[in-house]
């Protein structure tokens, strides 16, 4: 089986990548390698894929429909991951047109290649940003999510409408995951985590919004992945009218300031902090009932957030780290 996995060079997409290689799938990996962040990180997770002769990666642009299509012509495959996407909540403020471009009109290019080519499923990254102001805890799949707080929370509850429209008209399987708050080794830097560290280390005083009062349910990359894989295996049947979203939490929300208190610790410095208000477009809290998710993909994530930072912090003081 051939698998299409867009945003290859990402930090969940890379991690997927390596999973399916790992089981012996072959992959066709899609990235544009946009400079939103670091493109040294994202050609470092690319070169740890390594030279697999069952991975091939083409580098263009999704929104761009002649060039994917073009970019793929030869190539075949069965299904998609689809984890390409302007993602972060604070730059939808300042580059709203990013999220047009690859959230929306990157997601229609996809499902147009995914109908053309009348894959057997497509799994595609939602957010657990369209929750947006849900007051509701836990956060379920069937909360209402008609009040996004963020543009990037809005294009991904808007994808996951346009799924629901291709999976009723043409057939075409397909699985939404609404991811928590992912962190851990290779991780993206425009994440809190990564910022306090690099402040932390640093010695430099450390920005805490809503002045703390703030808690995200934190998954680790390789729960994420085991969740990824188990929905890509089990395309969502008519009974579903061929369209299932999930939650991919960790259904154990943190305090901010516990994140913090982890990082010092595993970093062994301590940082002064300055209380802030409430961020634009953020939430107070985040927190995933993964009900549906355990009884129908056997989800079951089981990295605490203490060991996971733990891993995360070995990896950023270790020779891998050049970022
Ligand atoms: N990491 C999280 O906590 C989190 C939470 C919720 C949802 N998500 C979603 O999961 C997916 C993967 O996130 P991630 O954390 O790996 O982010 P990431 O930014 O590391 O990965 C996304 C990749 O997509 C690529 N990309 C962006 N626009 C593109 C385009 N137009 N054409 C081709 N490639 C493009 C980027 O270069 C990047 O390598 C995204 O859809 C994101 O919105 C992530």
């Amino acid at each position: 089986m051939t698998i299409l996995v867009t945003g290859a060079a990402g930090f969940i997409g890379s991690e997927t990548t390596r999973a399916l290689l790992a089981r012996g799938e072959t992959v066709i990996g899609v990235d544009n390698l946009n400079a939103y962040y670091n493109p040294a990180l994202k050609q470092a997770r690319l070169d740890r894929i390594g030279d697999d002769a069952k991975f091939q990666f083409l580098k263009v642009d999704i929104a761009n429909h002649q060039d994917l299509k073009a970019a793929l012509a030869g190539a075949r495959f069965s299904s998609i991951i689809h984890l390409a996407a302007q993602a972060g909540v604070r730059h939808s403020i300042t580059h709203p047109f990013d999220y047009g471009d690859s959230n929306l009109a990157g997601h229609l290019s996809i499902l147009e290649l995914a109908r053309q080519r009348d894959v057997e499923h497509l799994t595609y990254a939602s957010s657990s940003s369209v929750y947006g102001a849900n007051e509701k805890t836990p956060f379920s799949e069937t909360d209402p999510t008609d009040a996004p707080v963020s543009l990037y929370g809005a294009t991904k509850k808007a994808n996951e409408a346009m799924s629901a429209s291709y999976a009723r008209l043409y057939a075409l399987p397909q699985t939404g995951l609404r991811f928590f708050t992912v962190y851990g080794p290779w991780g993206r830097p425009d994440m809190a985590y990564w910022i306090f560290t690099d402040k932390i280390l640093a010695g430099a005083p450390i920005d805490i919004f809503n002045k703390g009062a703030m808690a995200r349910d934190f998954t680790y990359i390789d729960d994420i992945i085991e969740g990824v894989i188990a929905a890509h295996d089990r395309p969502p049947g008519a009974d579903h009218h061929f369209h299932r979203i999930y939650n991919l939490g960790n259904d154990r929300p943190e305090e901010l300031l516990t994140l913090v208190s982890l990082l010092e610790k595993e970093l062994g410095k301590t940082s002064e902090k300055v209380m802030k208000p409430m961020q634009q477009g953020d939430v107070e809290k985040t927190w995933a009932d993964i009900g549906r998710a355990r009884a129908e993909l056997g989800f079951s994530p089981s990295v605490s957030l203490a060991e996971g930072i733990q891993r995360f912090a070995r990896w950023r003081l270790g020779p891998d780290y050049r970022f």
